[in-house]
Formats: C-alpha cells, structure tokens, sequence
C-alpha cells in the first residue's frame, strides 16, 4: 500500500508515519528529513536547500522529485510507502503519478490530517527531537518516558529544528495553503481522500488512520 499523509506544519505527519512503520512495516519518505539530512551532510542538494528551508519556503519541484525518485528505486517493492510531507505542488503531484508509474506502484490513499491552525505554533514550538537517533518528542504532548532520556535510543542529548521558530511556522503555513491545499481536489477527484481530524490525541489520530487503511 503507497499512501500520502497530508496536512501543515505540524499537523502530525511524522508523528503518524512513525507508528504506520512500526505496526505496518511500512517504509516513511519525509522529503523534509531527507533534506535536513542533506543540509547536514554538506552535499550540493543540501547547499541549496538550507536558507530556502531557514525562511519556511519550498524546495525546488526537480529536487524533492528526484529525492524520492531515488528513494522508491532502492526499496523493496513490496514495502509500502508513506509519502510525509510529498507532493507539496501540483507541479510533484503531476511528477510523483509518472514515478510511481515508473516503479509499478499506484496509490491507493490520502490521508489528509485536519488541524486547527492556532494550535498548530505551540505543537511546532514545542517540538524537540533525539540528537541520535532523530525520535521526536513534545513538551507537553509526548515526553520522554524518562525525563532527559530518548525512548527509542537512550541517548540523553535532545535538538530543535532551525525552522521551529513563530515567524517561520507562518510563513510555512502560508505556502501551504497558497500551493499545497490546492492539489488536494486531485485526489478528490479519484476518491481517495480520507479527512481525519488531526486535533484529536495522537492514540485516536493513529485509530482513525488504521481504520481508513483497512477499508481502503
Ligand atoms: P517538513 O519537515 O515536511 O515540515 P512540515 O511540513 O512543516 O511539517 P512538520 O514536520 O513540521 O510537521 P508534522 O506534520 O510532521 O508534525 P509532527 O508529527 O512532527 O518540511 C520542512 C521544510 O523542508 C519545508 O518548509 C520546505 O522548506 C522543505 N520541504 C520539505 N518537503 C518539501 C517538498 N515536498 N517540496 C518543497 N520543499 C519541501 O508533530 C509536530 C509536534 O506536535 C510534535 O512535537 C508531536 O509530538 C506533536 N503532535 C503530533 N500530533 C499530535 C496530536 N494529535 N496531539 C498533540 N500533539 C501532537
Ligand atoms: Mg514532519
């Protein structure tokens, strides 16, 4: 099953790919980590990608493609994908049916996560993640079983992204509705979309999903 989770900033797209690849051994492509892992590393891709993602604006249409592009060649074709935070323009929904024409894959559904905007800047500004193993936590929605200590890794250093800021969440938020809300009648279109309210707990988010899936 190839699935996109679709939803703003801080709607909870990592957050539910976390559990879709822990109880469905399904495989999560985070265009966004792929290319914090780029800025990391140095490489070219991450050079242009740095102050474009530091001002919350996106990323060339060629760019996340062909990261994803990349990504679904190296994976076994029978694990299925979650698409997290991909197609963000009508421009990669056009490119991401040709690649996954191109690996014999079809989507099956969009799960667009609803969320309440004003909410959405205390989820962002409270998020942190492991320094080492990259697991993401919450202030006050999802701590650490033990205070200062990753669950996953048990390492005890913690980071915050450079893009979690107020005046940045905004100006993320903007491009979201400008280009990326518009791709959803796509979808529509073929009757995939399922809308779930993403304001409720992370626990009956997770539900809701699972069920949609089953019924897909
Ligand atoms: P990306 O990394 O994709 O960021 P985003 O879309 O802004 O989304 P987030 O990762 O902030 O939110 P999320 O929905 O994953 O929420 P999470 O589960 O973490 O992209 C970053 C940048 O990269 C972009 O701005 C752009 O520059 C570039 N980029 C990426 N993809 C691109 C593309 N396709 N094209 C062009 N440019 C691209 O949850 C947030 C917090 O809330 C967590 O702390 C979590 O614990 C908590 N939480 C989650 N769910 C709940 C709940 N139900 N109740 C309470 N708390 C919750
Ligand atoms: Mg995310």
């Amino acid at each position: 099953m190839n699935i996109i989770l679709l939803g703003p900033p801080g709607a909870g797209k990592g957050t539910q790919s976390a559990q879709l690849v822990k109880h469905h051994g399904m495989r999560q492509l985070s265009t966004g980590d792929m290319l914090r892992a780029a800025v990391k590393a140095g490489t070219p891709i991450g050079l242009k990608a740095k102050e474009i993602m530091e001002r919350g604006e996106l990323v060339s249409d060629e760019i996340v493609s062909g990261l994803i592009d990349a990504e679904l060649a190296a994976m076994g074709e029978h694990v299925g994908a979650i698409f997290d935070g991909y197609p963000r323009t009508a421009v990669q929904a056009e490119k991401l049916d040709a690649i996954l024409a191109r690996h014999d894959r079809r989507l099956d559904r969009v799960i667009e996560l609803e969320v309440d905007e004003d909410a959405l800047v205390e989820r962002i500004t409270g998020r942190f993640t492991c320094a080492r193993c990259g697991a993401s936590y919450h202030v006050r929605f999802m701590q650490p079983e033990t205070a200062g200590t990753c669950d996953k890794c048990g390492a005890t250093e913690f980071k915050r992204r450079p893009d979690d800021n107020e005046e940045t969440v905004r100006t993320r938020m903007a491009e979201y509705r400008a280009k990326t809300a518009p791709i959803l009648p796509i979808y529509e279109a073929r009757g995939i979309v399922t809308r779930i309210d993403g304001m409720a707990s992370i626990e009956e988010v997770t539900t809701a999903i699972d069920h949609a899936l089953a019924t897909a």
